[in-house]
Formats: C-alpha cells, structure tokens, sequence
C-alpha cells in the first residue's frame, strides 16, 4: 500500500511509525486506520523486528477521530467507523511485539484510545491527554469506555471520560496512563532507549510475555495462572532459553 498518512522506518530491531497529518493535528481518518492496518501487517512480516515505537509529528499525538469525517454520519455509518478504530487499536494491542507509544503532544479522544492500546506510553512533558468526547456530545468509539477503566482503573477514567478535561502529561504519570515523561527534545531518544532495552531481551520471551499479559487479562486469576504455567514451561529446551540460562552461569552476555 501507498502510505500518505503513516511515515516509518526500521532501524534494526526497532521500526518507528510516525502519524504525519500534522495541519489537522493528525485526527484520524478512515484512511489513517486503512494504512495502520496494512503497516502492521507489513511489519509482522519483518522477522528481524522485535519492538514497534508509534509517535506523531506536529503539536499532535493524534487529536481525535476525525471531526469533520464524523459530521453527516448517520447511526449505521457511526457504529461501522467505530468498528474500523477498535479493530485496528486492537490489532496494536495484540500485536506480536511490544508497542511503544511516544506521545509528542495532544492525545485526546480517538488519540488517547490509540495511545491507550499500546502497551507502555512515554510522553514529552508538552502532552496532554483527555477524552473530550462528551463535549462533541459522544462517547468514545474506539474502546475508550473499555479500554481505559481496565488499564487505569475505573475512578480515574471516570474522571477523564465524564469530565472531558484535558490533564497534562504529569498528572497522566499519575494516574497510570504514563510510564514516564520526559522534556520535550528528549521524547525520541528516550522512547528508542526504552525500545532497544526490550530488544537486547529474549526475543521470544518477550513476545510469549506480552500474549501472556493480553490473554490472562481477559480471563480469571487461576486460568491465567495455567496460561503462565504453561507458557513457562514451553520456553524450556528452546535455544533461547537455554542460551540465556548459560549466559548468565556462565557470566556472559547472551547471544540470540
Ligand atoms: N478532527 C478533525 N480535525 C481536527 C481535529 C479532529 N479531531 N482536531 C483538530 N483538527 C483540525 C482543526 O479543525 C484545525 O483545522 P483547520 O486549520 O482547517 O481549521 C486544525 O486541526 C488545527 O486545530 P486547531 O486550530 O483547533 O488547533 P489548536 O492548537 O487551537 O487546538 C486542539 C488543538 C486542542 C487539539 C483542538 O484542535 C481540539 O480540541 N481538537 C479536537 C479534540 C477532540 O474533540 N477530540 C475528540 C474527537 S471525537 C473522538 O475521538 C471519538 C472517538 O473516540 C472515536
């Protein structure tokens, strides 16, 4: 696919995509979902990757579905575009590698969504983060009313999706929703250490890890108990696991 929307490159084991829509403060369109969802197709192709960073270019993260493609739309129309956004955030969430979201600037809305489906956020001190949907006179369509309480626990996204406030990055750190922030110039370097910490790991560890932590939230404590069981027990006797067990006996540094 041609993509006019999405920008990435892959540097080693790390790719970075970046949303570069920036005069509408990259809101996100029908075609933005179109590219995401080809690119990440694209990229779990590439066996040599093992952590994806999302970032935005401009004074935006993502400032939301896009208002001006949402006008006009009728319930039938409305419900097939929320579709489209969950089934996309999903596929972040689900995908094979650890997604780094580097927040650059606004994450509101169908932003903070896409922000909130990745699995760790390192935001620049300028970000701020809310879901302002009730101030369109609506309510998160791309799994924010799902998502959100079941990442930063319900109080907190109560306050965000009730209110409609923005907060700033600080007060996301608080909250949960922020693993670190970081001056604005340093937001790259700082999310491409993060990425590249993950890839000196065991690969496929970390790939078993993240479909672990997915697969276990969506079900009871002792089943996902078993799943860990489980999944612990299949790494055993694999060249990584073995090489990482023998590297560290063995005071060196692992080579997979
Ligand atoms: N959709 C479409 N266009 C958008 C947009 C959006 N979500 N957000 C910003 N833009 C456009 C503006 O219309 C403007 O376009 P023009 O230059 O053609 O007028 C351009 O981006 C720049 O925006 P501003 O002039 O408003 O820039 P600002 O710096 O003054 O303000 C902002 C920035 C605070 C992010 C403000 O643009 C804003 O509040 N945006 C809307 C945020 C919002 O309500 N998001 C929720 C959308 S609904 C949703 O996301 C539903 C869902 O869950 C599926």
């Amino acid at each position: 696919m041609e993509y006019q929307i999405l920008q990435h490159k892959v540097d080693g084991a790390v790719a970075t995509i970046t949303v570069s829509r920036p005069k509408a403060m990259n809101a996100l369109n029908t075609r933005f979902f179109d590219e995401m969802d080809s690119l990440l197709d694209e990229l779990s192709e590439n066996e040599g990757l093992r952590v994806v960073v999302i970032t935005g270019e401009g004074k935006a993260f993502a400032a939301g579905a896009d208002i001006a493609e949402m006008s006009g739309m009728d319930s039938k129309q409305g419900e097939a575009f929320s579709r489209k956004g969950q089934a996309v955030f999903n596929k972040i969430e689900n995908f094979p590698l650890p997604v780094i979201a580097a927040v650059n600037g606004y994450a509101l809305g169908g932003g903070c969504e896409f922000a909130a489906s990745c699995d760790i956020r390192i935001a620049s001190a300028k970000a701020k983060f809310g879901q302002p949907e009730v101030n369109l006179g609506l309510i998160p369509g791309y799994s924010g009313s799902q998502r959100l309480p079941r990442l930063i626990g319900r109080a907190d996204a109560n306050y965000l999706l009730f209110t409609g406030d923005a907060i700033d990055a600080a007060e996301a750190h608080r909250m949960g929703l922020v693993q670190k922030v970081v001056d604005h110039d340093l937001l790259m370097e700082e999310a491409l250490k993060t990425a590249k910490t993950i890839a000196s790991k065991g690969p496929e560890a970390v790939k078993l890890l993240k479909k672990t932590i997915n697969q276990g939230l969506e079900t009871s404590f002792d089943k996902g108990e078993d799943l860990e069981a489980g999944h612990f027990g299949s790494l055993f006797g694999t060249q990584e696991t073995t090489e990482g067990i023998d590297a560290f006996l063995n005071k060196r540094k692992p080579n997979w």
